[in-house]
């Protein structure tokens, strides 16, 4: 493995406690390979480690027909060759598309790479990788304006069906694996969100119907500080998808800081306060299979890309800060999870 500039750090493996509920976070393959301290930082903390980018479409088929598996598998030996768990992130989704599949334009072939592509990855980490995000955010933003199904190449070329494709395709050839459907917005109040869930169950019931297995849902938890948590709400959409049969993961918790003030310490005690109702609404409900963060620590996030602070301040979406030590938000994971 192209891991050999990680330095292994083993009495790190010790600070991670007993928990009832796996803690993992997506790891970006360049930050892997450039930045031993940051590694270390998963090594220490998570019992999953998993690739942010590197199994995402334009990753691993950026020419048709030719795959390449190199990073994302780096990553994955990295974690087992610890003992870790691992996740697949993701084999359909809107963005991340090569531009030979972004040019496809006939419903066939979109339908002939789609299931191309989930049979290629999905039996090539049959057996490894034991949980798939199949879908990620096929749910409108607005289901009730623009919905229920997100736009996409997938949708304007097979519609609602490419679910199913996905779906189908998948059970085949990673028959041991959870089968995921993933999307964000999922946890907060108001109409919209309501909308949302609904979308969600809908999305069940219509794969069941078909036959189709799906196993859990994966509630990404980007969370805005100023929308509150809809405690009863999440918590009645987690019962209603356990009584279809599926459960749910928090996959990509991160607090998008930009509107909070400046001060760093307030931001930490808000951001951490934020997560810890997040976690309070869904383990009330019923405990997630996993919790993981997009991201660990503060040095790399997509929010400070995506959404800076408005103020110019440094983001602090993450559970440890740039200096890799650990937040307020860490502590209060780290409850809710220890067994
Ligand atoms: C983001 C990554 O963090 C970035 O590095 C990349 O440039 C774009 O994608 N929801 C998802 C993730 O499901 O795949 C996204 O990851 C963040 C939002």
């Amino acid at each position: 493995m192209a891991a050999g500039a990680v330095t292994q750090d083993t009495s790190a493996t010790t600070v991670r406690t007993a928990r009832r509920v796996p803690f993992g976070a997506a790891l970006e393959y360049d930050h892997f390979i450039s930045d031993p301290d940051y590694t270390a930082l998963f090594v220490s903390h998570c019992d999953m480690i998993f690739p942010m980018n590197a199994l995402k479409w334009d990753a691993l088929q950026a020419c048709p027909g030719e795959f390449d598996f190199s990073r994302a598998d780096d990553i994955l030996s990295f974690a087992e060759t610890l003992g870790r768990g691992t996740y697949g992130h993701t084999f359909v989704w809107y963005n991340a598309l090569p531009q030979w599949v972004e040019e496809i334009d006939r419903p066939a072939q979109a339908e002939a790479a789609l299931i191309d592509h989930v049979r290629t990855v999905a039996s090539r980490f049959s057996g490894r990788v034991p949980v798939w995000d199949v879908v990620n955010e096929v749910i409108a933003h607005d289901p009730a304006h623009e919905g229920p199904w997100r736009d996409s190449l997938w949708m304007r070329l097979l519609g609602p069906a490419h679910v199913d494709i996905a779906f189908s395709a998948a059970a085949e050839a990673a028959p041991g694996a959870e089968l995921a459907v993933n999307d964000y917005d999922l946890e907060f109040t108001g109409p919209r969100y309501d909308a949302r869930r609904e979308a969600v169950l809908d999305l069940v019931r219509r794969l069941q119907d078909r036959q189709l297995r799906i196993d859990a849902i994966g509630i990404q938890g980007h969370l805005y500080p100023e929308i509150p948590i809809d405690h009863q709400g999440l918590g009645r959409f987690i019962r209603d998808l356990e009584a279809l049969g599926v459960g749910y993961r928090l996959t990509e918790i991160d607090v998008i800081d930009w509107n909070l003030p400046p001060d760093a310490a307030l931001r930490d005690e808000m951001a951490a306060e934020h997560v810890g109702n997040l976690l309070d609404a869904a383990f009330s409900a019923a405990l997630p299979r996993s919790v993981s963060t997009w991201g660990l620590s503060d040095r790399y996030s997509w929010i400070s890309d995506v959404m800076p602070h408005r103020a110019g301040a440094p983001n602090r979406p993450l559970p440890f800060d740039e200096a890799l030590k650990p937040k307020p938000m860490y502590e209060v994971i780290q409850r809710y999870l220890s067994a």
